[in-house]
């Protein structure tokens, strides 16, 4: 590559840590990730059964600067050749969202580096821009992760208009939930994940909740009720447990929405591409369920690999190169917003 090619790449310097992960990540020109690091917190966590937001705060501070300066070395650039730094700023943990926040404004201060703050939900869509060379908007992607459920149409690059969201629990979020009810512990997704390759998912009929006034919305609250409302009765009656049955009957019921109300949405807005995102895409299942389901649509059909599906900062660094290449710039004043919706000015 000669110097004025050089010249012409973006390379950000991406931040993560609006939960329990703290991760680093250097993207050059938008797709092609130079290196990824994440520190995942979840075996400190594990020992309380879910996240607790002080810890994970504290435990950012511990790890912020050493996955930057890995991020760097792994791809062998240092501060002064980074073009911008970009961070999550919100959803997420106010405690843990300011950890990073805070630390990409003085890098980008020292530095003398623009500033773009990411939001989180726009950082899963893009991880599908990564290994997808050929993915350009519009596509409709489904966003399931532990704190949201979201049927999303990407219009364009940073223009979104969202056709349905979860009015209970987040899809993730039922997963741990149910996870701990039936003995599996934290983190519950992968573990029903594994554990329903065992059981059979038709053993128990758990309900699929309807929502009359937006066919795209979701709840999944009930489901989780149902579930618990099933394992008293068990109890009571004294009749043994089934542990993978219930884990593959509830996954199949969470599947089942998911790709129902996908489907009505590709089939009523003529969609084209289909991709999933968040950390409950990477559960093996709904891939394969949606993957099917595309097909029979004749939609193409695209989702991250497990590891850019749940959170990372490499897909914060290819939302950020978006958000740069239309010249969005943040000033030292940009801070963590806990419960900023898709679409909100940050
Ligand atoms: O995207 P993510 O890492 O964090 C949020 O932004 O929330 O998602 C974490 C969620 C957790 O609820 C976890 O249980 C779920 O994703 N998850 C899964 C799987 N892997 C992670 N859910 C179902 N199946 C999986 N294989
Ligand atoms: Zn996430």
């Amino acid at each position: 590559m000669n110097t004025k090619e050089e010249m012409r790449d973006i390379t950000i310097l991406a931040i993560e840590s609006s939960c329990d992960e703290t991760a680093a990540a250097v993207v050059r020109n938008g797709r092609e990730v130079l290196s990824s690091v994440i520190y995942s917190q979840i075996d400190l966590h594990t020992l309380y059964g879910g996240v607790v937001p002080e810890i994970a705060s504290r435990k950012h501070i511990e790890k912020i600067n050493q996955v930057v300066e890995k991020a760097l070395s792994d791809a062998r650039l240092s501060l002064e050749e980074v073009t911008a730094v970009a961070v999550t700023c919100g959803p997420g943990l106010v405690g843990a969202l300011l950890v990073g926040v805070s630390a990409a404004k003085a890098i980008a201060f020292a530095e003398k580096k623009p500033l773009v703050g990411v939001h989180h939900i726009e950082g899963h869509i893009c991880a599908n821009y990564i290994e997808n060379k050929d993915l350009e908007p519009p596509f409709l992607c489904l966003v399931v992760s532990g704190g949201h459920s979201h049927l999303v149409m990407v219009k364009d690059y940073g223009e979104y208009e969202i056709l349905g969201r979860t009015r209970d629990d987040a899809a993730g979020e039922a997963f741990d939930k149910v996870a701990r009810a039936i003995g599996l512990g934290y983190p519950g997704g992968p573990k029903i994940d594994r554990v329903s390759d065992l059981g059979n998912p038709e053993a128990i009929a758990f309900p699929r909740a309807k929502i009359v006034d937006n066919v795209y919305d979701f709840s999944f609250s009930g489901l989780k009720s149902a579930v618990l409302n099933y394992l008293n009765g068990c109890r009571m009656k004294g009749i043994e447990i089934n542990q993978a049955d219930v884990a593959a009957s509830f996954q199949k019921a969470v599947v089942d929405v998911l790709v129902e109300h996908s489907m009505e949405a590709v089939r009523r807005h003529g969609v084209k591409q289909f991709a999933v995102a968040g950390g409950v895409a990477s559960n093996s299942h709904l891939r394969a369920a949606l993957e099917e389901a595309c097909k029979r649509q004749g939609v193409r059909f695209y989702r991250p690999s497990p590891v850019y599906c749940t959170d990372n900062a490499a897909m914060i660094g290819v939302a950020g190169y978006y958000e740069f290449v239309k010249g969005v710039r943040h000033g030292w004043d940009l801070n963590a917003v806990p419960n900023l919706r898709l679409g909100d000015k940050i």
